[in-house]
């Protein structure tokens, strides 16, 4: 599996964290910036890694701004892209069972970098349920 991965200044740091947890899992990943703490633009990256990967590049993506909401909106901007942002290990699995969240959003002035991981851990490891999301989940990628 390969994993784009983007970021503003506000979610820089927890990127980094992110990549060292997922090169741990020997995951390849695309890191399209950004590449400090210094104030860029989160629609940019959002949109980057989502084009990322709704173009087949990465399987799929992870973004981070300081609270998770803009760059997820960004993202979600993208044909085919289904972000979710996630506080907790529970939004995480069910961003995976019901929505089959392509990417996932997180803030890094929200979220702790513990709780961060073991939601990338809960959204890489739980499977789309299928059935009636798939139904579902067709209607937002024809939107
Ligand atoms: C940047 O200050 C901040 O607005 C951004 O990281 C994000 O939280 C926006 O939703």
């Amino acid at each position: 599996m390969r994993i784009a991965i983007a970021s503003d200044h506000a979610g820089f740091a927890l990127k980094e964290e992110i990549k060292k947890y997922l090169a741990g899992r020997s995951i390849e990943v695309t890191d399209l910036g950004t590449d400090s703490e210094e104030s860029v633009d989160y629609p940019i990256f959002g949109r980057k890694c989502g084009e990322e990967v709704a173009s087949g590049k990465a399987d799929r993506g992870i973004v981070c701004c300081g609270t998770g909401i803009g760059i997820s909106i960004a993202a979600n901007k993208v044909k085919g892209i289904r972000c979710g942002l996630c506080t907790s290990v529970s939004m995480a699995e069910m961003t995976r069972r019901h929505n089959d969240a392509n990417m996932l959003a997180l803030g890094g002035r929200t979220t702790e970098v513990p709780l961060a991981l073991d939601i990338v851990k809960a959204w890489l490891d739980t499977e789309f349920e299928g059935g009636k999301h798939k139904r579902r989940t067709d209607m937002l990628d024809e939107m």
